[in-house]
């Protein structure tokens, strides 16, 4: 267990909060999703009722160590204020002399967020010098950037070697708490519930899964490949040639370890898409499959009602729910049916007493569409560190803390 800020006295310190501030941008800089942004306020009020000074650092984007305008933390800062209804002041740099007088400067109650870690290279290398200057503006280091924990970087993992406190914030002490248990601890029947496009995305997460789950459902493209795998028709659907030994092997684990692996037995299936526009081309074909074959010249682009039948009242009857990646191309209407229902149930499911955490952009996507986010137990802000810590592996920014 590793410690949070609960554990510690932050009373009138001066606290260095790594926070998630990777939020989406429209072209005007205008944010489009501030949820990792809301998702910080318990932490920070926290702080401020213990007469912290708040010291917020985060990187936005892949600027690969260069200064990137549209990607500077302005929208960010404004945004906090907005939703904290206090003045956030705004470092232009994250090091620097200017920053270290910023910081030394600012009193107990106050905030300042400093600018995008990563318009300096040494973030990502996990350079020490940096992480020296990092932690030089703080006494305390509050680990809550629970998107970013996978990564060992300068901010997330380095900078405790040069600040002997180091603690979680509440939203990774959420996050840890929900994906932790369901992982660990689950109230059974456990189901996963596994979309996306590519195997070799997921192999990790639906190896270290089958050793976990009662049920095991398997959909979107990924699909396919494990239809091949059975010798099924695919007919133009998206297979990734060089996995289709590794699901088989897959598939005979699930029979091994008795999970109950479910594979669509249905599609909906359509002749051509417009992936760049993302809608279906005049003139297209769509209809829906009789079995878990894909006739020649069609590819499947969600599941069919066959196989949501088959999924539903597994979904019902389970006690804790982990979904991770949508059934099909469901940014097209059309082909939305499959994971729009699944989002549906995973939140009648939740409404029952089932514990369900959904993880991954696309899901989250997902059961905004189905309008079914508020009913949901935990929506994870961390795409890639959720799955990381559902392939059980050891993620660096939580293994940098204090422990209790
Ligand atoms: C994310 O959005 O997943 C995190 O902010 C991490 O970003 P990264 O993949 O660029 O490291």
């Amino acid at each position: 267990m590793k410690k949070t800020i609960r554990d510690i006295s932050v009373q009138g310190k001066k606290v260095l909060v790594r926070v998630d501030y990777n939020v989406p941008l429209d072209e005007k800089q205008q944010i489009t999703n501030d949820k990792r942004i809301a998702a910080t306020l318990p932490t920070i009020q926290y702080l401020l009722s213990q007469n912290a000074a708040v010291i917020l650092m985060s990187h936005l984007g892949r600027p690969k160590g260069k200064v990137v305008a549209a990607m500077s933390l302005k929208p960010a800062a404004q945004r906090l204020s907005e939703l904290l209804k206090l003045p956030v002041k705004m470092a232009s740099d994250c090091i620097g002399s200017e920053v270290k007088k910023m910081a030394q400067d600012l009193k107990s109650g106050e905030i300042l967020l400093l600018e995008n870690l990563r318009f300096h290279p040494e973030e990502e290398k996990n350079d020490d010098a940096f992480a020296t200057e990092l932690a030089s503006l703080g006494e305390v280091f509050v680990q809550d950037a629970f998107g970013t924990v996978h990564r060992a970087h300068a901010s997330t993992a380095g900078i405790v070697n040069h600040l002997a406190t180091a603690v979680a914030g509440f939203l990774v002490e959420k996050e840890l708490k929900f994906l932790g248990e369901a992982l660990n601890n689950p109230q059974r029947p456990f189901l996963a519930i596994l979309g996306g496009a590519k195997v070799s995305d997921k192999i990790s997460v639906i190896e270290n899964l089958l050793s976990k789950v009662d049920s095991l459902v398997i959909g979107g493209a990924m699909a396919f490949t494990f239809l091949k795998a059975m010798g099924i028709e695919t007919g133009k659907s998206l297979v990734e040639i060089d996995k289709i030994d590794l699901a088989a092997e897959l598939i005979n684990k699930a029979r091994e370890k008795k999970v109950n692996l479910v594979i669509p037995v249905d599609h909906t299936i359509v002749d051509s898409v417009d992936f760049a526009n993302k809608k279906i081309p005049d003139g297209a074909v769509v209809k829906i499959t009789a079995d878990n074959g894909v006739p020649a010249g069609f590819m499947g682009v969600d599941v069919g009602p066959k196989t949501l039948a088959l999924i539903a009242p597994l979904v019902l009857s389970a006690k804790t729910i982990v979904w991770n990646g949508p059934l099909g191309i469901f940014e097209i209407d059309q082909f939305s049916k499959g994971t729009v229902e699944i989002a549906t149930l995973v939140a009648q499911a939740t409404d029952k007493g089932a514990v369900s955490v959904v993880g991954g952009g696309d899901s989250v996507s997902a059961v905004k569409k189905a309008g079914v986010d508020k009913r949901i137990s935990h929506i994870s802000t961390g795409g890639g560190a959720s799955l990381e810590f559902l392939e059980g592996k050891v993620l660096p920014g939580i293994a940098a803390l204090n422990n209790k």
